[in-house]
């Protein structure tokens, strides 16, 4: 029973491949390291490739006696797919089907995806449940959303169905427990490494985007969720797979909406310093509150969030404060 995990030098890949270890699983990275870190792969096997090459997919299939798949690998820059949507469609969907043919073809059929709160596009109410429509705002979402469509449609094929979870994330930060992985600030849009980029590296200006949105300090609302957690969450995906259970998409978030000021002063009790920031105009189609009912996952997979947003903070600030150029590149 070994576990394939594309993307899997990623920045959530590689905390999940840990937790799956931890868990005594064998597991095979693939991942071309265009976005990756092989130094982020501590305890597993990397194969350096792209999902869509079809012929090492099947070789790591045949070789390694693959059972079930957690499928990290994708682009995820919301702006990027605006400016690049092609290259999204294309890595994130096409080779995604390519993917998922080889897996048919080896009678893999546990497979756990990637997705993300942005198929929801602006709620209309909070929390967000699976219930409410998906209404992308970007090609990023778009493609994920089309992706979670496409496993719908092979867990209807009755001689030979996929069984799938797609977890849609909320805000994924922080950074592993005893500080051995983490964000690379480098390469992430994300407010948490931004802020931390501006308490430790003085060159970087920092803004945050509009501070005059209906909310109690004006700034947006967002569900942040320890990077760890969200790997345990693809552990028991894995064993809902596993005992039977069925095509599923669910939240992975805290519940808990915190907002870019309250995330900012909390970074500055645990650096004892000043945040410098700028406010710049607010970005089109930012949500003001987005924040996730977990209900599902809490009752279909047993998962709940175990760490408080002190412990996101206080991890990401250790991570960076001795990591400051990620994994060295
Ligand atoms: N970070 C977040 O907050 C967040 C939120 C929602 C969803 N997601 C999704 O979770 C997944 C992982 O996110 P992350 O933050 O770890 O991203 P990441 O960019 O750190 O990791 C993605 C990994 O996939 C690899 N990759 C990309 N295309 C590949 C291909 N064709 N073949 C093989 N490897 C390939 C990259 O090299 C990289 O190592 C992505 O699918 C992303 O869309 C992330």
């Amino acid at each position: 029973m070994t576990v394939l995990v594309t993307g899997g030098a990623g920045y959530i890949g590689a905390h999940t491949v840990r937790a799956l270890r931890g868990a005594n699983r064998r597991v095979v990275v693939l991942d071309t390291l265009e976005r990756g870190n092989r130094e982020a792969v501590v305890d597993a096997e990397l194969i350096v490739g792209d999902i869509a090459d079809q012929e090492l997919v099947g070789k790591i299939c045949r070789d390694n006696k693959i059972t079930s798949v957690i499928h990290f690998a994708a682009y995820k820059a919301v702006g990027e797919s605006m400016i690049k949507p092609e290259m999204y469609w294309s890595n994130n969907v096409a080779s995604t089907e390519k993917l998922l043919a080889v897996l048919a073809e080896h009678e893999v059929n546990k497979f756990v995806f990637s997705s993300s709160a942005a198929v929801y596009g602006t709620p209309k109410s909070m929390p967000v449940t699976e219930a409410m429509p998906t209404v992308p705002e970007s090609v990023y979402a778009e493609t994920k959303l089309a992706v979670e469509k496409y496993l719908g449609a092979l867990a209807l094929n009755s001689a030979q169905p996929m069984n799938s979870v797609s977890l849609r994330y909320f805000n994924a930060a922080g950074a592993s427990s005893d500080n051995k992985i983490g964000e690379d600030w480098s390469s992430s849009q994300n407010l948490l490494p931004r802020v931390m980029r501006a308490l430790l590296d003085g060159t970087f200006k920092f803004e945050i985007y509009g501070n005059d949105y209906d909310t109690p300090d004006g700034t947006c609302i967002r569900d942040y969720i320890h990077v760890e957690d969200l790997a345990t969450a693809h552990l028991k995906a894995l064993e809902y797979l596993e005992s039977g259970g069925k095509t599923l998409a669910c939240n992975i978030g805290t519940g808990h909406g915190t907002s870019v000021m309250q995330l900012i002063d909390l970074a500055e009790k645990i650096a004892k310093r000043k945040v410098p920031f700028t406010v710049a105009a607010r970005r089109p189609g930012d949500p003001v509150s987005v924040y996730a009912d977990a209900t599902l996952a809490n009752k279909s997979l047993s998962w709940q969030s175990t760490k408080s947003l002190q412990q996101i903070v206080e991890s990401a600030y250790a991570w960076h404060s001795t990591h400051p150029n990620g994994y060295g590149k």
